[in-house]
């Protein structure tokens, strides 16, 4: 049963921003495993990655209806790719959401539902 439906979008230009200033941005909002996909994305790719998990993880936290705080971290939720490139959302471990992640020249979104048996 679908139980929440989230929908973000952030622009890129903000996320260039705050990645450029500090590594604490992007590990404040990715976790370990994330990070490490990070590492070998050229650097185009990694703010549309940046900001593609950072709208995942908003749009994941809208579904649940909590928003982003002490309930529900950036470091709560990790979007995983299966072998074909297909992502989910896992809220602490456990697979908890289907998304849908997208990025132009300006902007990333994504789309999660959430769904429970
Ligand atoms: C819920 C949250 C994700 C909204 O994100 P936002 O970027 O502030 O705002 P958006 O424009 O994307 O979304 C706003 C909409 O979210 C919806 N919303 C707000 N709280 C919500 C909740 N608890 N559950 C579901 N949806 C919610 C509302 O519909 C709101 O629109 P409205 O006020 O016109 O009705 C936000 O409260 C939050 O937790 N942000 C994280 C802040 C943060 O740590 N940022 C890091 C920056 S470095």
């Amino acid at each position: 049963m679908i139980t929440g439906i989230g929908l973000d979008v952030v622009e890129l230009s903000r996320i260039r921003r705050l990645d450029a200033k500090s590594p604490k941005f992007r590990e404040r909002i990715l976790t370990e495993y994330e990070q490490l996909e990070y590492d070998q994305l050229t650097v185009a790719r990694k703010v549309e990655f940046l900001a593609g998990r950072f709208a995942a993880k908003e749009a994941f936290s809208k579904a649940k209806g909590t928003g982003i705080g002490s309930s529900c971290s950036f470091q709560d939720i990790e979007v995983r790719k299966d072998a074909k490139g297909k992502p989910s959302v896992y809220f602490r471990d456990i697979e908890t959401g289907l998304v849908s992640i997208t990025h132009s020249k300006e902007f990333a979104a994504a789309q999660v539902l959430i769904q429970t048996n």
